[in-house]
């Protein structure tokens, strides 16, 4: 590959509402996060990766991105803020940076519509199965909606896969503070969408607690829209039995969420969950932060509705 040296970034991302049950194409709610992935690329001489080679077992997002464009030379270099495996997007956003760092030096479209594209594309492929929530998040920043109604946010692009489609809306989301509070524990996303499918396919049960994810997501996005925290808090702490009711929580988030309860609307896990990371909506985030600390976890403030991926030249 010829051109020049290549930066780009792309954000991380907090479900608010909806993930699992979007995967069957019900509605979500995600907003971009003041965590960044970004990487550096430039010509090489095969494949390198922080200096050394590319395992596709350890990096499979970057192995099938650079597989499916027949890419063979190439040095990245990367750094993030954002934990792999917590439940944040992370692989999301590496996809949305190396696509748009790729697509720049080759002279293709790096518009956000055709990284959101590609980078669901690569999702789906090293998870089995994928909704593009985390992707389009990644790429558009803000805050994002799929499926949400009518006239509630303004759509951007539509993905179909399979049986399932998804409108992508960008969303106007209220100033709200979240705390984020990561377990420590790294959580693959394949095998717990993968949990998922098995559970609802064998069980009506199951079907049901995702109609009523959808439902409550969509009560949720006209919650946002009035900007009626108490009423959204509630529900993400209903949102959050739900998803332990499918097998997705475990018991370290859910110490975390019953200890951040006390100070904030509503607490629940966030992203693919069996460890990974809990979010809360509050107006006390220190006294949140302070309480999952206690319960050992991690826990920071995030912003959102931060900028989606980015990508640019460089002398270097
Ligand atoms: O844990 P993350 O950041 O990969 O989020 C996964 C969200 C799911 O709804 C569980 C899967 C998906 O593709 O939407």
């Amino acid at each position: 590959m010829k051109g020049k040296c290549v930066r780009a970034s792309a954000p991380g991302k907090l479900i608010v509402l909806g993930e699992h049950s979007v995967v069957f194409g019900k509605p979500a709610l995600a907003l971009a996060i003041d965590r960044r992935f970004r990487c550096e690329i430039s010509p090489g001489s095969g494949i390198l990766l922080n200096g050394t080679g590319l395992s596709p077992r350890l990096h499979p997002h970057i192995d099938t991105i650079l597989r499916k464009r027949e890419v063979s030379d190439l040095n990245i270099i990367t750094d993030s803020n954002i934990p792999s495996g917590s439940g944040l997007g992370s692989s999301a956003a590496l996809s949305a940076a190396l696509i748009s760092a790729v697509r720049l030096m080759r002279g293709e479209d790096c518009g956000e519509e055709a990284v959101a594209r590609e980078a669901f594309e690569t999702e789906y492929e090293v998870q089995g199965r994928a909704s593009p929530i985390d992707t389009s998040t990644s790429a558009h920043g803000g805050g994002v909606a799929v499926n949400c109604p009518e006239g509630m946010g303004k759509p951007i692009w539509n993905i179909s896969k399979g049986e399932n489609s998804w409108t992508v809306s960008d969303i106007p989301v209220p100033e709200m503070t979240f705390v984020v509070g990561y377990t420590g524990i790294k959580a693959a996303t394949g095998p717990l969408v993968e949990k998922v499918r098995k559970y609802k396919e064998s069980n009506r049960f199951a079907s049901d607690i995702i109609d009523e994810i959808g439902d409550l997501t969509l009560e949720g996005m006209a919650a946002v829209s009035r900007d009626d925290k108490e009423h959204l808090g509630g529900l993400m702490t209903r949102d959050h039995k739900l998803l332990s009711i499918l097998g997705v929580s475990c018991r370290e988030l859910n110490r975390l969420v019953d200890a951040s309860l006390e100070y904030s609307y509503g607490a629940k896990l966030t992203g693919s969950g069996g460890g990974g990371s809990m979010i809360a909506l509050t107006d006390e985030p220190e006294k949140v932060c302070k309480a999952i600390s206690l319960r050992g976890g991690e826990p920071f403030i995030v912003r959102t509705g931060v900028p989606g991926s980015a990508a640019g030249f460089t002398n270097s």
